[in-house]
């Protein structure tokens, strides 16, 4: 079996690839011995460098080459999924400028009010992938609620419930009881606010939520709040599998 070798590309265009400005200011930043490459200061921005294992330093920091984004981000209570946001800032404001210059999205959005497990990605195939509910990728909640939790609750958010936006009715996959104001449940769909309404439409209501978990991968437990880290190979399967 042959195996693809990926073509050595020229410096400024790795660097504008990364997110680190306009072609023309990344070259710029090569010239003003301001990048390093694999530990190697280097001067000419149309030098072909290697892409396999590439580290690069741009102005002192150390930037692993990922030809596609996939982030894992811990996001904290009172910020917005959107760049364009209302009332709180955006979670893109906790990521550092290259991330967000590469238009790195959110894979599906998190309420203001919402902590936890959040991807992002600037591959448009994932975020389908991790979203749509034919790929059936549950995303698990642990949820806080007013009233005490029933287990005629439990039953009906697991045999479905009708949101008051689509005559279908939303289910369920897993549902579980930790407490007595406590349950972890799992949806594969993203309607909006669906934890809330579901608990609403059962007669209850959320008072916290954190999403925990999606496919098979947890969210790592020293990850802490407004952090962020690139997922491995490793964790995206997990991502995929159930
Ligand atoms: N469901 C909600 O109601 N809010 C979220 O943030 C996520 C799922």
């Amino acid at each position: 079996m042959s195996v693809k070798k990926i073509k050595p590309l020229p410096l400024d265009k790795i660097l504008f690839s990364q997110g680190f400005g306009t072609r023309r200011h990344c070259s710029n930043l090569v010239f003003a011995e301001r990048v390093k490459v694999n530990g190697a200061l280097i001067d000419n921005p149309e030098l072909l460098i290697a892409l396999e294992d590439l580290i690069l330093e741009v102005e002192g920091v150390e930037w692993a080459y990922q030809e596609k984004a996939y982030v894992t981000f811990h996001k904290p209570m009172h910020y917005e999924c959107s760049h364009k946001t209302k009332h709180h800032p955006s979670v893109f404001t906790l990521l550092p400028p290259p991330l967000v210059e590469r238009e790195i999205q959110c894979v599906g959005r998190l309420d203001q009010d919402t902590t936890g497990l959040l991807l992002m990605s600037d591959d448009g195939q994932f975020i389908h992938q991790m979203t749509t509910p034919k790929k059936n990728i549950g995303k698990v909640y642990k949820i806080q609620t007013a009233e005490l939790i029933t287990s005629a609750q439990i039953e009906q958010l697991l045999n479905g419930v009708i949101l008051d936006d689509d005559p279908k009715p939303c289910f369920a996959t897993q549902c579980s009881q930790e407490a007595e104001h406590q349950i972890v449940m799992t949806i594969v769909e993203g309607r909006y606010h669906q934890v809330k309404r579901m608990l609403a439409a059962v007669g209850n209501h959320v008072i916290e939520l954190h999403r925990s978990a999606i496919g098979n991968y947890q969210m790592p437990a020293d990850l802490l709040e407004g952090q962020w880290r690139w997922l491995s190979l490793q964790d995206i399967e997990k991502l995929y599998s159930r």
